[in-house]
């Protein structure tokens, strides 16, 4: 069966990317861009600042020293274009058609509601270092014109999660640095067993759920990435769980009672547990699953 990956990942196919790469395990594969022009090609001719001028999202500046600036006008990040220090990340190139057919074909792909995928771009100058981070999310990213090195590293760190997170800027989601379960501190570079590579226009990067990762342009860079984003199971679980029990009166019931009846709320909290433990027990995968693609 052909579908995006072949085109993706010519020279391993669909099968092996699946069965050896998919979802755990970083791989990327240089060729011809051309391959890839029913999914790209009205981003091809556009020049960085024609691009700003046209987009319609918002676009973020991440600076070497890890600051970052949101812009709701794209084309007002312009003037950090220029200055050659930044990376602007554009948060969403659905507006390009081709870029919904990309998305549309992932989806049937991955059996995964293209609601919960969607298209990044970044651009930026010669000479811009993107710092050691992780992100949440699972990316395709390809590389449309100039020449990157990337670094890439498995997390042993945090698997799974929920948010990105970056060693120049460690206060952004967490509490300076620290794993958010553990509490010790989140590695402050790259792990020493990281993997080394350059892009060219026509790579294609696939970068698992949470891998450590850092890039830096040799020339002026632009790339897009596909993000895929489900909830997580618990997400999943609880989400159906709470539908369901909200049928319940009990459940919906509002904790007020007289004074000095406390015997009434801890009645109806074991009257409730027996009827979550019921509830967990009647929801299958099925269930999530249906639960998934439909909201
Ligand atoms: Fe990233």
């Amino acid at each position: 069966m052909s579908d995006i990956f072949s085109d993706l990942f010519p020279k391993i196919g669909r099968s092996e990317f699946i069965d050896r790469y998919w979802p755990n395990t970083y791989y990327y594969e240089n060729g011809e861009l051309q391959r890839l022009n029913t999914f790209i090609h009205e981003l091809l001719d556009i020049q960085p600042t024609t691009l700003l001028d046209i987009l319609e999202c918002e676009v973020d500046v991440l600076s070497n020293d890890g600051s970052r600036y949101s812009f709701v006008s794209a084309k007002d990040s312009k003037p950090f274009y220029d200055q050659a220090e930044s990376m602007i990340y554009i948060k969403d190139l659905s507006q390009f058609s081709c870029i919904n057919t990309m998305i549309s074909q992932l989806s049937d792909a991955i059996g995964i509601d293209r609601k919960y995928i969607y298209c990044e771009g970044f651009l930026a100058k010669k000479g811009v270092r993107v710092d050691t981070h992780f992100d949440h999310e699972t990316n395709f990213m390809i590389q449309l014109t100039g020449e990157k090195d990337w670094q890439v590293a498995i997390n042993n760190d945090l698997p799974n999660p929920l948010k990105a997170f970056f060693v120049n800027n460690p206060n952004r989601f967490y509490d300076h640095g620290k794993h958010p379960y553990t509490g010790e501190r989140l590695p402050s570079e790259m792990p020493i067993d990281h993997q080394s590579f350059v892009v060219y226009p026509g790579t294609v990067t696939y970068l698992p759920r949470g891998y450590w990762h850092n890039t830096y342009t040799h020339s002026d860079s632009f790339s897009i990435g596909i993000v895929i984003d489900p909830p997580t199971n618990i997400e999943l679980f609880t989400s159906v769980l709470k539908s369901n029990l909200l049928k319940s009166e009990l459940a919906r019931k509002h904790p007020l009672y007289k004074p000095n009846s406390e015997h009434q709320f801890d009645n109806d909290i074991n009257k409730l547990k027996k009827e979550i433990i019921n509830e967990i027990n009647n929801i299958s995968s099925k269930d999530l699953y249906q639960y998934l693609n439909k909201n």
